[in-house]
């Protein structure tokens, strides 16, 4: 599903060079929920976005469903971010002035499919994250954990081979931080793969396969079998 060979990021700071990244290699499976743990600043965001397509690698190989995501142009990783892969973000990235069911359709809207066919497939998707009676609310008229719902919706919008989520639950509280993470697993048994970024251990725990960073370097790797 996706592949990782040897895969380094290096960023410029000035006149230091950070080694973000140092020579990942990592398989990961169609059907995983993969939690990627490790201290601030040991590569976690930076693996997730090579993965995504946000970001290349320096050196290494990555790629998804066989497609190579390194050594492609611009504008074919424009493609795969829009269509294979879904991402959600610690706030939520909603347009406020776009309702919940327009901020679904969005990925589709501006891929140029007209709002007629698409209307149905993000009331679908906001019922099944439990948001069927509020999708012609505004994010400003959502909580925290809704928009976070809403968001989730609309990264599925495009049936991505991978849902990628940047620390999902970093500003949601406990209580609505499990309804969420329980989501995840839910969409994960339907056989849906996903990447999660997590500090927290109890998070990473909703995962089928742990794996840490350390200072941009892979330090475990702990399948935990299925739930
Ligand atoms: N765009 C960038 N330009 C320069 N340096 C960067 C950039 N992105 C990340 N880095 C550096 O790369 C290293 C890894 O950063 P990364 O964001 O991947 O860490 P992280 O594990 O996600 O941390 P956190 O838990 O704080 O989010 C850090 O030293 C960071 O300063
Ligand atoms: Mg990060």
């Amino acid at each position: 599903m996706i592949k990782l060979t040897n895969a380094s990021k290096k960023y410029q700071q000035g006149a230091r060079e950070v080694h973000a990244l140092k020579e990942v290699s990592l398989d990961i499976r169609k059907g995983e929920f993969l939690s990627v743990m490790g201290p601030s600043g040991s590569g976690k965001s930076t693996l997730l976005n090579l993965m995504g397509g946000l970001d290349q690698p320096s050196s290494g190989e990555i790629f998804i469903d066989t497609r190579p995501l390194h050594g492609i142009s611009d504008d074919e990783l424009t493609l795969i971010r829009r269509r294979r892969v879904g991402f959600i973000f610690q706030f939520f990235n909603l347009l406020p002035i776009l309702t919940a069911v327009e901020n679904v359709s969005l990925p589709l809207l501006l891929e140029g499919t007209p709002l007629s066919q698409i209307k149905s497939k993000a009331i679908d998707l906001l019922g099944q994250v439990g948001l069927g009676e509020r999708i012609e609310h505004r994010p400003e008229q959502l909580s925290g954990g809704e928009m976070q719902r809403v968001a989730i919706a609309r990264a599925l919008i495009t049936s991505p081979a991978v849902l990628l989520a940047d620390e999902p639950t970093g500003n949601l509280d406990s209580h609505t931080s499990e309804e969420i993470f329980m989501l995840l697993r839910n969409l994960n048994e339907e056989g849906q793969t996903i990447v999660m970024v997590t500090h927290d251990s109890r998070a990473a725990a909703y995962g089928t396969r742990i794996i840490t960073l350390k200072d941009g370097s892979l330090s475990e790797d702990i399948r935990l079998g299925e739930h």
